[in-house]
C-alpha cells in the first residue's frame, strides 16, 4: 500500500488545539502551526477500519481490553523494542501525563522533591507543581551539537533535595536525544543508590533515527526494572492523542499497587473504548504505515537540514536521534527570547514552541514539529527565511 504524507488535510475547525486555539492563545489567525506534538496526517487505514467497525456496531458501553489487546502490545514491544512484557504488569491510563500525575502522588508526598532534566516537555514541571511537590531540575547541557547529562549534578541534586521520584524523558523531548544504554545505566545506578523511583516516559519510543536504538528503561537491569514505571502509548506513534489511552508497565507489585491505587482515586476505571481499539489495531497492523511515515519524516528532516544550510545558515539544527520534534538554535541572531518569539509568531506568522517553555536552558531555541506534509513545512520555512533575511 502507498501512503501520501504530502497530502494536506485541512484541520481548521476540527477542534484541533494545534489550529483552532491560535487566536485564543494570542497568535495571528493566519499563523502556520508547527507546535504541539501531534501530526497533520490521518492515522493508519487499519486503525480507521477498526474504529469504523465499532461505530457500525453502534454500542459504546463500558468496555475493557481482552487478551487480544495484551497480545498485540506484547508483540509490538518485543518486536520493536526487544521488551518482554507480562500482562500483569500493565496499568492503563487516559494518557502519559495522567500517569505522571498518578506516579507523583503514588511515590512522593506533598513537599517532597521530584527531579526532571530540563529543558523538558513542560507538563512534567506543571504536574509536579500542581501536586505541590518540590520541583528539582538538573540541567542538560549542549556540547558539540549534542545535549548531554551532567551526572554529578544529577546525583548531587538528588542528595541535596532527598529526591523521591525522577521523571525521565526517553527519547528526550525537546533535545532529541535517544539515551544510550551507558547513560541509562548510570542514571539507574544513581537512582538505585539513593532510593529514587523512576518514571520513564517513553512515548516517543517508536520514532528513532538509525543507527540509534531505544533502550527500554526497565531492560537496563533487574534492579532498575523493579524500581520504575515505563509509560508508553500508541497515541504519539499513530496520531491518536485525542483518543486518550496509554499503557504503563510496572513489574514491582508494590509499586504497581501504589500507582493503581492513585489511579483508582481519580474515579477512572474502564479505559476509553476507542482508545484501546485503536491501540490494538495499531500494534497488530500498523507497522507498514509507520515505516512509510518514518521515511516521510526522514525526508522532511533532510529538507529542513538543507533549507537551513542554504537559506537560514544562522539557525543551528540540533541533529535529532529520535522524535519528530526538532530543536533549533536561533542564538546567532542575538535577539532576546521575547523578541525572537515575537518575530517568529507575529512577523513570520509561524507558531513553533518557544524554547523557554521547556526550561530556561531553552533560551534562544524554538522547537519545530516536522510531522506535517512537506508543502506546509516548506511554507513555514519560507516565511521564516523572509523575515530573518
Ligand atoms: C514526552 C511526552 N510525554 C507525554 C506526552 C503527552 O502524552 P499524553 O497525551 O498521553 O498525556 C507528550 C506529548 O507531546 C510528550 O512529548
Amino acid at each position: 500500500m502507498t501512503y501520501n504524507f504530502n497530502k494536506i488535510t485541512d484541520r481548521k475547525n476540527t477542534n484541533a488545539i494545534k489550529y483552532d486555539l491560535a487566536v485564543a492563545r494570542g497568535k495571528p489567525a493566519d499563523v502556520l502551526s508547527l507546535w504541539v506534538a501531534d501530526m497533520d496526517f490521518p492515522t493508519a487505514p487499519a486503525i480507521l477500519e477498526a474504529l469504523h467497525e465499532k461505530i457500525n456496531h453502534g454500542i459504546f458501553g463500558y468496555s475493557v481490553p481482552d487478551q487480544r489487546f495484551y497480545d498485540a502490545v506484547a508483540k509490538w514491544m518485543k518486536e520493536e523494542h526487544d521488551f518482554d512484557i507480562e500482562r500483569r504488569w500493565i496499568v492503563t491510563t487516559p494518557g502519559v501525563v495522567f500517569a505522571i500525575a498518578c506516579a507523583i502522588k503514588a511515590f512522593s508526598s506533598e513537599g517532597q522533591a521530584v527531579l526532571i532534566q530540563t529543558p523538558v516537555y513542560y507538563p512534567f514541571k506543571n504536574m509536579i507543581e500542581a501536586n505541590k511537590r518540590k520541583l528539582v531540575t538538573s540541567s542538560l547541557f549542549e556540547k558539540d551539537g549534542k545535549w548531554q547529562i551532567d551526572f554529578a549534578d544529577f546525583e548531587q541534586k538528588i542528595i541535596d533535595n532527598q529526591v523521591k521520584l525522577f521523571i525521565l524523558c526517553s527519547p528526550h523531548n525537546p533535545v532529541g536525544r535517544v539515551w544510550t544504554r551507558e547513560e541509562l545505566t548510570k542514571l539507574s545506578e544513581i537512582c538505585l543508590r539513593h532510593n529514587v523511583i523512576v518514571f520513564a516516559d517513553e512515548i516517543h519510543n517508536d520514532f528513532i533515527i538509525p543507527p540509534h536504538k531505544h533502550i527500554v528503561y526497565s531492560t537496563i537491569s533487574k534492579e532498575a526494572a523493579w524500581n520504575c514505571v515505563v509509560s508508553t502509548s500508541a497515541s504519539k506513534t499513530f496520531n491518536l492523542a485525542g483518543l486518550q489511552f496509554s499503557t504503563n508497565f510496572i513489574q514491582n507489585p508494590a509499586l504497581k499497587k501504589k500507582f493503581h491505587d492513585e489511579r483508582d482515586k481519580t474515579g477512572y476505571d474502564e479505559p476509553s473504548l476507542m482508545g484501546f481499539v485503536a491501540a490494538q489495531a495499531a500494534y497488530e497492523q500498523g507497522k507498514e504505515w509507520l515505516t512509510a511515515l518514518k521515511a516521510h519524516l526522514a525526508e522532511n528532516l533532510a529538507f529542513l537540514r538543507n533549507f537551513l544550510k542554504e537559506r537560514l545558515p544562522r539557525v543551528r539544527l540540533i541533529e535529532p536521534e529520535g522524535t519528530y520534534l526538532i530543536w533549533l538554535d536561533f542564538s546567532a541572531y542575538g535577539y532576546s527570547d521575547a523578541q525572537l518569539d515575537d518575530i517568529i509568531v507575529n512577523k513570520a506568522k509561524v507558531w513553533l514552541d518557544r524554547g523557554t517553555m521547556f526550561g530556561s536552558e531553552g533560551e534562544n531555541y524554538q522547537r519545530i514539529n516536522i510531522a506535517t506534509p512537506r508543502p506546509l513545512l516548506q511554507e513555514a520555512l519560507e516565511r521564516l527565511a523572509k523575515v530573518f533575511n
